[in-house]
């Protein structure tokens, strides 16, 4: 077994206590401020923003705070793109700045992944299956593998009258029990896209990061949902509708989400590790290794 993951403890017989942020979020809750707790766009840079464009063939406009970089946006002069990297990057010091004071046992470790922002109307995009928005799914990124770090993602709707409509559905534990054995669990897996693409990605990008089973899995289990037909016609859901200015929060590799309509929205991802979190026994990685019996993630 994997030693970053902990095994079950067994509960004791503590009394009742309110349920803290993180068991909400890290069961699979979508949390919801009605008024974004953080500084968004105003005025002149709100306009701005909300007339970029998306680049040709990219789903989203992209900031890595890491390196400061902006990509995914139509580029038209040295001015435009500065000031597009400035207001990202101060939307992502916002956003950390506030999450760190509210969430601050996941701050200590967290890694910052990307800023998007979201220009395109998302009712009626013309996305290939498994890049579609508007079928539930739980989140896995192709590109960025988490080795068992849960993706916590904040959004925040800075449309200036619609709001972002939202389906969610099924956490994980429950779609896992539902549909893992059907998706393919890593003791029994059939083939899928990684087995083909891992590694030539090994050669051609010696750097990047290598994708663990736990990744391998998550992957499939997110084309698994967009694909099957009986969960996205039958699963139980809930309709979210976040009106102009609102933000929400959740780990997004647990609570299933579909976005059916909206257009401008911020998002900041974050991936904190199993060692942050207050039910680690409970997150998919450990989930998935106690359902599988085999490890799932590299040490
Ligand atoms: C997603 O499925 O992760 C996208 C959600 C959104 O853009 O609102
Ligand atoms: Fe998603």
């Amino acid at each position: 077994m994997d030693d970053r993951l902990p095994s079950l403890a067994l509960h004791s017989s503590a009394p009742p206590r309110t349920t803290s942020l993180e068991e909400r979020l890290e069961r699979g809750e979508v949390v919801f401020y009605s008024t974004c707790p953080f500084l968004l766009p105003q005025g002149e840079d709100r306009e701005f923003l909300l007339a970029q464009r998306g680049g040709w063939g990219q789903k989203n406009i992209n900031f890595k705070p890491a390196t400061g970089m902006a990509r995914g946006f139509r580029k038209q002069s040295a001015d435009q793109v500065a000031r597009l990297r400035q207001l990202l990057a101060d939307f992502s010091a916002h956003a950390t700045t506030w999450l760190s004071t509210t969430l601050p046992g996941y701050a200590k470790s967290w890694r910052l992944d990307q800023v998007t922002f979201r220009p395109e109307e998302e009712h009626g995009r013309r996305l290939p299956q498994a890049a579609r928005n508007d079928l539930l799914h739980i989140d896995a990124f192709p590109g960025r593998p988490s080795n068992g770090d849960r993706i916590l993602r904040l959004f925040a709707n800075v449309n200036l009258t619609e709001p972002r409509v939202w389906l969610t559905s099924l956490p994980f534990p429950q779609l896992l029990e539902r549909y893992g054995t059907d998706a393919g669990l890593p003791c029994r897996k059939p083939l899928d896209r990684s087995f083909f693409w891992e590694p030539i990605m090994a050669c051609l990008q010696p750097a990047r990061r290598r994708r663990s089973e736990y990744d391998r899995f998550m992957l499939r289990f997110h084309d698994y949902l967009k694909a099957n037909r009986e969960f996205q016609a039958t699963g139980p859901k809930r309709e979210w509708s976040f009106p102009p200015g609102s933000a929400w929060l959740a780990f997004t590799d647990s609570a299933s989400h579909a976005v059916l309509r909206g257009r401008y929205a911020l998002e900041h991802s974050y991936f904190v590790a199993p060692e942050a979190l207050t039910l680690p026994h409970e997150s998919p990685a450990a989930r998935l290794q106690r359902a599988c019996g085999v490890p799932v993630l590299k040490s």
